[in-house]
């Protein structure tokens, strides 16, 4: 039996601090042996969203004990890693510091390889983490930083198809969820204050639905909600407007994923057709029922991350360090944090006012 590598991930790009060792058995399918993640929710909750200062400040409070946790639960000793990968971009730089200088430390400590990985490349092969997963691939990542569609064809080869070009998915739905009056992180509990709504109650604008082939718009709808908002005065109304965004957004992703599909067919000679979902919010149910019904139509195969990897986590960024572990894709260590760093590193920034269609 060949000995297989443990790789140590380490991830603090924003308000969680995780870490995570994963090993692959010897059919190559990774293993997570364990996967420790501290969720800085309660620090940020009184301000209504992240403060950089006291995510940093909290990221250097716990990321001793959370990587000693992830050694300790993995039943593996120190000595026996075979390399640190920890995350160095995107994110607040302040937070990024964090793990990227931790992860290197440990790494020269133990004389073992360091690997600096992209947030985003972690989301992008998360499904591999219980899941086949074969290139090309079409993404679509969801999460409170980015809404893209990638054309995913192999370890950093991404070919960016379309993008949020104002609010990313998740900002949408916590913007919408602080407008109702729930508490930060609001994104999860407008999916659960939407079962009880009329989804037809509100008719919501879908900017760009008609025009910007895949790409995304949802700073109108934070705008309408606004105004909706000040004339709300029951909680079923709240319900109602929670239900009505909920079904825009499956209207809207609907429309574009469809739109995605034929870009990604055109990009690529396909044997089959493979669609992902990641980011925190692939954790919704029904964006998720609603894409897997069209993949079932459109003859996909759909994948998603467990709920536990949808969010960020360590076991992803182990994943990416483990496939370039493999590759022998090592990183220096004056790699630096990187706050903007795009998978596709050609695609044109889109984010802000003078985009033409
Ligand atoms: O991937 P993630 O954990 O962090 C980033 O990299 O941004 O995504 C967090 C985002 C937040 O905006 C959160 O509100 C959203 O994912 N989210 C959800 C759900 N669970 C998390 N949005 C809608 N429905 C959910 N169930
Ligand atoms: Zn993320």
């Amino acid at each position: 039996m060949s000995k297989k590598p443990l790789i140590l991930g380490i991830e603090s790009s924003c308000d969680e601090t995780a870490a995570s060792i994963i090993t692959e058995n010897e059919q190559g399918i990774p293993i997570v042996l364990s996967n420790v993640v501290s969720s800085q929710v309660d620090v940020h909750k009184e301000f209504g969203g992240v403060v950089p200062e006291l995510a940093a400040r909290s990221h250097m409070e716990k990321i001793d004990w959370i990587v000693k946790k992830a050694i300790d639960d993995s039943g593996k000793k120190i000595e026996e890693i075979n390399a640190v990968a920890s995350t160095a971009g995107p994110g607040l730089i302040v937070c990024l510091s964090v793990g990227l200088s931790f992860g290197k430390a440990f790494a020269s400590a133990l004389e073992k390889p360091f690997i600096a990985v992209n947030h985003l490349e972690g989301h992008a092969l998360s499904p591999k983490l219980n899941s086949e997963l074969n290139y090309p691939y079409l993404l679509l990542l969801i999460s409170g930083g980015h809404s893209q569609y990638l054309n995913v064809q192999g370890l950093g080869k991404y070919q960016r198809l379309g993008t949020t070009i104002d609010d990313a998915l998740g900002e949408a739905f916590d913007k919408t969820a602080k407008l109702l009056g729930i508490e930060f992180p609001g994104g999860p509990q407008i999916e659960i204050l939407a079962e009880k709504g009329n989804p037809n109650k509100y008719d919501l604008p879908k900017p760009i639905f008609n025009k910007g082939g895949c790409n995304l718009s949802f700073a109108g709808l934070k705008t309408a909600i606004l105004r909706i908002t000040k004339d709300i005065k029951t909680d079923q109304e709240k319900f109602d407007l929670a239900a009505s965004f909920q079904k825009t957004v499956e209207q809207i992703l609907y429309k574009k994923t469809k739109i995605a599909f034929s870009e990604f067919e055109k990009q690529n000679d396909l044997k089959e057709k493979v669609f992902v979902v990641a980011g925190g919010v692939a954790a919704n149910k029904r964006i998720r029922s609603m894409l897997i019904n069209l993949c079932n139509e459109e003859n996909y195969q759909s994948l998603f991350p467990p709920i536990e990897f949808c969010g960020d986590n360590a076991a992803m960024i182990a994943m990416v360090g483990l496939e370039k572990f493999k590759l022998k894709q090592f990183d220096n260590l004056d790699h630096p944090a990187k706050p903007r760093w795009s998978l596709d590193e050609k695609a044109v920034f889109l984010k802000g006012a003078g985009v033409q269609f």
